[in-house]
């Protein structure tokens, strides 16, 4: 069983279409590595997944349910979590306010809520030392950890992360892959777009390459890690990181 399945997916801003005809999966206790230059359309792509950009084509499935509604509302019912490029916390918000968002939303009972917020902390138990602290007050490394909790805080079916790494110091960027790793164990399934190529291959399961908002190339991360077709995805691209 897939736990998020894209089929033919098609999405653009307007008349001017960036992701083409996108088939992808990720299952339960699997990352999927979504890799590519810059423009390629990887943010486009996730945006699309998480219901905040309109299909202009195709289809999205959660655990082999086809939904016949797209938007952000639905996406998140379905238990599909989009951790966004450059966190996007709530300023003045405090560690644990954004941790009891959604709460309400969802209507999670008091039990469960607690046990979800054991399990965060349990990842990040830096989240539970600093849980008064505002949001803008946090390090980078603690915005991206408090960013992936909250998403983490739905228990959703299927996380998505976009450039997790960005702007964070090696020591923190394993860190944070080492959560990863821990929740792929747990059962989690994981989408992550990760302008590190080399290092996210090495962690993920399976790999996509996207080049013009199409992809190019799949398979086994580490196989695609030497594919000639992933150099050629970066041809031309300035600013990329292989390594
Ligand atoms: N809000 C927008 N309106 C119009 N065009 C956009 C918008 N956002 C992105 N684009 C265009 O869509 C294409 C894909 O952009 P996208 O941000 O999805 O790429 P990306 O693979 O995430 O790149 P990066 O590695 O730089 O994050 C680019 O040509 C970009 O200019
Ligand atoms: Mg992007």
């Amino acid at each position: 069983m897939s736990a998020l399945r894209a089929v033919g997916v098609h999405a653009g801003y307007g008349p001017v279409p960036v992701v083409r005809a996108v088939d992808l999966h990720v299952s339960a206790g699997e990352i999927l590595a979504v890799v590519g230059a810059n423009g390629a359309g990887k943010t486009t792509l996730l945006t699309a997944l998480a219901g905040l950009l309109p299909l202009s084509g195709g289809h999205l499935e959660v655990a082999d349910a086809r939904l016949t509604r797209t938007g952000p509302e639905q996406l998140t019912d379905a238990g599909v979590a989009l951790v966004p490029e450059g966190r996007r916390l709530f300023q003045g918000l405090t560690v644990e306010e954004h941790l009891t968002l959604g709460r309400w939303r969802q209507r999670v009972p008091r039990a469960e809520f607690a046990e979800r917020r054991r399990h965060v902390v349990e990842l990040f138990p830096i989240l539970e030392i600093r849980k008064d602290a505002s949001a803008e007050v946090l390090s980078g490394g603690e915005q991206q950890m408090l960013a992936i909790g909250l998403a983490l805080m739905r228990a959703p079916k299927v996380l998505m992360l976009d450039e997790p790494s960005i702007g964070l110091a090696p020591v923190i960027i394993d860190l944070v892959f080492a959560v990863l790793d821990t929740l792929r164990a747990q059962g989690q399934a994981i989408i992550i777009v990760e302008q590190r190529v080399q290092k996210v291959l090495q962690l993920a399961d399976r790999a996509v390459v996207i080049q013009h908002g199409t992809i190019v190339a799949e398979g086994p991360a580490r196989e695609l890690a030497t594919d000639p077709r992933l150099h050629a995805a970066y041809l031309g691209a300035s600013s990329i990181d292989l390594d």
